[in-house]
Order: C-alpha cells, then structure tokens, then sequence
C-alpha cells in the first residue's frame, strides 16, 4: 500500500516493512548511528503488543519512581518514539538523565552500539496482536484502515503492514537472547503476575525496590489506572486529530484472549497453520487466560 515499503537495509540481512515517512528522511540511518549512553533502556515490540505499559514500568524504576514527573507531561515526551517525528532525534540527542526510548524496529536496525544501554523486548499472542493492530489502524488517522478485520488479518499473513513480517521481528530479538543486555516479557505474563514481571524489569535494570514500591507501579500501570491517566492513553491526539473518534481509544481492552471475538473456529483454522509455519522458533505464545 501507499504507506508502506518493503525495505531491504542490508543489515545482516533483515528486511521489515518500514512506512515511507520513516524512510524518506533517512531516520533508519540516524537511528543506527545514534550515540547511546550506558543508562539508556531501548523499549522494542511490534505494534500492539504491549508497549506503553512497559515504557511507563520502565519510565518509573528509571526515575526511581517520581510519580509526580510521570503525570507532568505525555508518555510521547517522556519516552520517544525513535522513528517517529515527533518529538524527533534532535530531541532524542539532547535529552539527558536515563532514557526511555521506544521503537518498532526490529534488532537489526536498533543503534549500532545498542550494547551501551538495554533493551527490553515485549511481545504478544499474534491473534491479539492482530485483533488490536487492527483496531489501530482504524483509529490512527494517517492509516485509517476502512476495510474489515478479515482483510486486515490478511495482511497481516501477507506481511504487508508496517513493522511485519511479525515473525521475522520476534526472532531478530529472540535470536539474541542470551545478551546480557536484552531482557525479553511477554504482554501475557505481565497481565498473568504485573508484580513478578515488574521485578524481573528492576533487576535487570539493577533497582532494589521493596514490596509495597512494587505494589505502587502495579497499581498505576494497571489498565484501569492508565485507560484514567491523560499523561499515558494517548487522548491527546483526540485534540491533535490523530484519532477517528467514532473508532476505539487507544486503551481498547487490555485482555488476553480478545481475538475469539473476532477469528470465527474455521477462520482460526487457516490462522493457526499460519502460525505454525512461521514460528520457527516456536515461541511459546499465549493465547488464553
Ligand atoms: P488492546 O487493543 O488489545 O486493548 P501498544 O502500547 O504496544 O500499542 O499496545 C497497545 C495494547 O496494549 C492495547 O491492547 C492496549 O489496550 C494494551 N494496554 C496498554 N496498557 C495496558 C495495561 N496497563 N494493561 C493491559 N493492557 C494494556
């Protein structure tokens, strides 16, 4: 489609559908040569499997939980997006203190001294990943998905959305798992035990916190305190016309096991050798409660 390319950049071979407007500014190169600092944690996934609730995990044990600098500004700000124009990789370099920065890429395409920093990788089901994906693209303005959710799940089997093949994208991170400097949660566990996948973030970013302070950053990232929370569910791009209003908010559902509201059994069928197929490495997904 208009909004996507299928980009080979060379680098070890990866390839991944990238949008235009990332390419044609050259942000991929930037990215790679960005000068990263030891205290830098790179927050990694494909689209909708769980992102924001760990940037916001992170954003906390990062700033030894100042609660009160989390609610000044937007999650956007506080943590950038690397690829995405705003608030830009101007911004990016100047910020100081601990970073907190997002990206959809795969591992491939991550700063070339990414072993200066960490980085977490979130990952999800594919069928609620699709299931939310879609939802996304229905909302998200510059997509404006306006086809049904079958389509969509085919091109979702086709590679042909931003950030795919989703397969090839959990293995670039997975194949590195055993770096010390990559830590990888699933979007089902953190929902299963948030006070256990919390603590195995604040090790790996080496923070001693005690219970009840574990129990705080359960409490706020919780899906009922950030559906409420202004600096984290993204309702500002109501006002900056980013979101199709009669679609869903960007804070949808936050369950497991939504696309059996959506993948009738035969459809599921096709979409379970689908998987079967392209999780070479089979990755132990989730797909219930
Ligand atoms: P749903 O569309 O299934 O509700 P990302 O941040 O990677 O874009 O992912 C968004 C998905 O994570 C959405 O899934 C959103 O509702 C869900 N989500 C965000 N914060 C959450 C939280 N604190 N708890 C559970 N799910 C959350």
């Amino acid at each position: 489609g208009a909004l996507c390319l299928y980009e080979k950049p060379g680098v070890n071979g990866a390839k991944v559908v990238i949008p235009v407007s990332i390419l044609k500014d050259g942000t991929i190169k930037r990215i790679q040569n960005l000068g990263t600092h030891k205290d830098d944690v790179i927050v990694a996934s494909f689209p909708k499997a769980g992102t924001t609730w760990v940037q916001e995990i992170v954003y906390l044990l990062q700033t030894n939980l100042d609660f009160s600098k989390a609610s000044e500004k937007v999650l956007e700000t506080r943590s950038p997006f690397l690829e995405y124009p705003y608030p830009g990789l101007d911004f990016v370099e100047k910020m100081n203190g601990p970073r907190v920065l997002k990206t959809h890429l795969p591992f491939d395409f991550l700063p070339a001294t990414s072993g200066n920093g960490k980085i977490i990788y979130v990952t999800r089901n594919p069928k609620d990943v699709a299931v939310s994906y879609y939802h996304f693209a229905k909302m998200f303005t510059p997509l404006s998905f306006a086809g049904s959710f079958y389509e969509f799940l085919e091109k979702f089997e086709k590679n042909e959305l931003p950030y795919g093949p989703f397969f090839d994208h959990v293995e670039s991170y997975v194949r590195h798992k055993e770096d010390a400097n990559l830590l990888i949660v699933t979007y089902e566990e953190l929902s299963k035990d948030p006070a256990d996948v919390i603590k195995k973030i604040a090790t790996f970013l080496g923070k001693h916190l005690d219970e009840e302070d574990i129990l705080k950053i359960v409490n706020h990232t919780s899906f009922e305190s950030m559906t409420k929370n202004a600096a984290v569910n993204y309702e500002h791009w109501d006002d900056l016309g980013f979101r199709n209003k009669s679609e869903a908010k960007f804070m949808r559902k936050g369950k497991i096991g939504d696309w059996r509201n959506f993948i009738a059994p035969d459809r599921n069928e096709t979409f379970d050798q689908w998987i079967a197929d392209g999780n070479k490495i089979k990755f132990p997904f989730v797909y219930e409660i």
